[in-house]
């Protein structure tokens, strides 16, 4: 086996090295191009100049400009001060024109707020990131609240407690941290997302090495009105996640991510997942609920699946709808995929979503009627001040 010593000389340790880097925040070539090691080192630089293919062109209303692509720079990969990859993240945030806008994150590793997305970053050793290690959860926000953050908190504590991750700060900290970091971003609609991760340390499965654990929180803004059209939902065919991890809110997301690509393939919005005795479940992230023809609200119970916050709100304000005699009751129990598909109206229920009509299932076209969860949605949209709701 080859020691340590008879390794060909690091990087920075090659004389042929150019250890400073030419001054440019935006040119594509950190190293000359025609460079070539001899002798000391692995690598051998002999490409030519500049290629058109690593310019992209980017179109707007009204310019037409051609950024660099630092993406494809795959064959002769620049070594970049801190201040290059950083202009180098700035450039990249620049060019990413999606629907969402990130507004401010705060992290609890550099301890405070920014709102310049190119900083919205998380370190590579955190247990979350390389070992799937830490819970997640989020909060809407609307006309200048955050929607049930209380619940929200509630539960991200629990999943903590689940994935024994322990907290950085205690609860009242967070829940100021996280209104202030709304706060600084001015968002008025859109949504908080934050995170418990084990933190930082090192690449061990145990999470034994990370110093201590973090906070991380983004709002995302997005204008986007809340979509009431019917849609259809499929089977999914994606394995449920065990009790044990389906009721926490985990970063392990692969199998709702499969199950939502899954749907797509097949032109459809969710895919339902059933449980291990075959009940139904969830989907991959929003709860279901239905209304049999003798009006009464079903809902798969919630030892097996999410407790998503939006639908224990659509149970409480269900018994409102069961006193006012428009519910005949509301039942929290295993649901059959029989009594699913020939109830009046099926439905779907998250923070992200509120409350949608589903149309189809699979082949079956179910019932006629949205009268309910358009209720639901009018109720929480219209009632939203009268329950706990953060300022920010
Ligand atoms: C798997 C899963 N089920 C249900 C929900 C709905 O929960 P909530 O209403 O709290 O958003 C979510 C939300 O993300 C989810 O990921």
């Amino acid at each position: 086996m080859a020691s340590l010593l008879s390794l060909p000389k690091l990087i920075w340790q090659n004389p042929h090295f150019p250890t400073k880097p030419a001054a440019h925040s935006h040119s594509l070539n950190v190293i000359p191009r025609n460079h070539s090691f001899s002798g000391h080192g692995l690598l051998h630089f002999q490409h030519g100049s500049l290629r058109a293919r690593e310019m992209r062109v980017i179109r707007s209303s009204n310019q037409t400009e051609a950024v660099p692509d630092y993406s494809i720079q795959v064959s002769d990969v620049p070594l970049l001060t801190c201040s290059e990859a950083i202009e180098r993240l700035k450039t990249y945030r620049e060019n990413q024109h999606g629907k969402q806008q990130f507004l401010a994150m705060y992290s609890s590793i550099f301890g405070g707020i920014t709102t310049d997305p190119a900083a919205m970053v998380i370190p590579i050793d955190d247990h979350m990131v390389h070992r799937g290690h830490g819970v997640f959860d989020t909060a809407a926000i609307k006309d200048g609240y955050l929607y049930e953050l209380d619940q929200h908190l509630d539960r991200i504590l629990r999943s903590a407690s689940m994935a024994k991750i322990d907290i950085p700060f205690d609860r009242e900290s967070i829940r100021r941290i996280l209104i202030q970091t709304v706060s600084a971003s001015k968002c008025k609609t859109g949504s908080l997302r934050y995170w418990l991760s084990a933190g930082p340390g090192d690449f061990q499965l145990s999470p034994s090495g990370c110093h201590q654990p973090a906070l991380y929180a983004i709002v995302i803004q997005d204008l986007s009105p809340f979509n009431s059209k019917g849609i259809k939902v499929v089977t999914s065919s994606i394995p449920v996640k065990p009790p044990q991890f389906a009721t926490m809110k985990s970063v392990n997301y692969l199998p709702n991510v499969l199950s939502k690509m899954e749907a797509e393939e097949q032109d459809a919005f969710a895919a339902i997942w059933l449980d291990g005795d075959g009940f139904i479940a969830e989907g991959p992230n929003m709860n279901v609920a239905f209304v049999t023809k003798e009006k009464e609200l079903v809902m798969p119970q919630f030892d097996k699946i999410l407790s998503g916050c939006t639908a224990r709100r659509v149970l409480v304000l269900a018994e409102g709808l069961v006193r006012d005699g428009k519910l005949r009751g509301v039942r929290v129990e295993n649901v059959t995929v029989e009594e699913g598909k020939k109830a009046d109206e099926m439905m779907l229920i998250g923070s992200g979503i509120l409350v949608r009509p589903v149309v189809q299932w699979d082949e079956q076209v179910i019932g006629d009627g949205k009268n309910f969860s358009a209720l639901f949605r009018a109720l929480m949209l219209s009632r939203h001040k009268d329950i706990q709701h953060a300022r920010i």
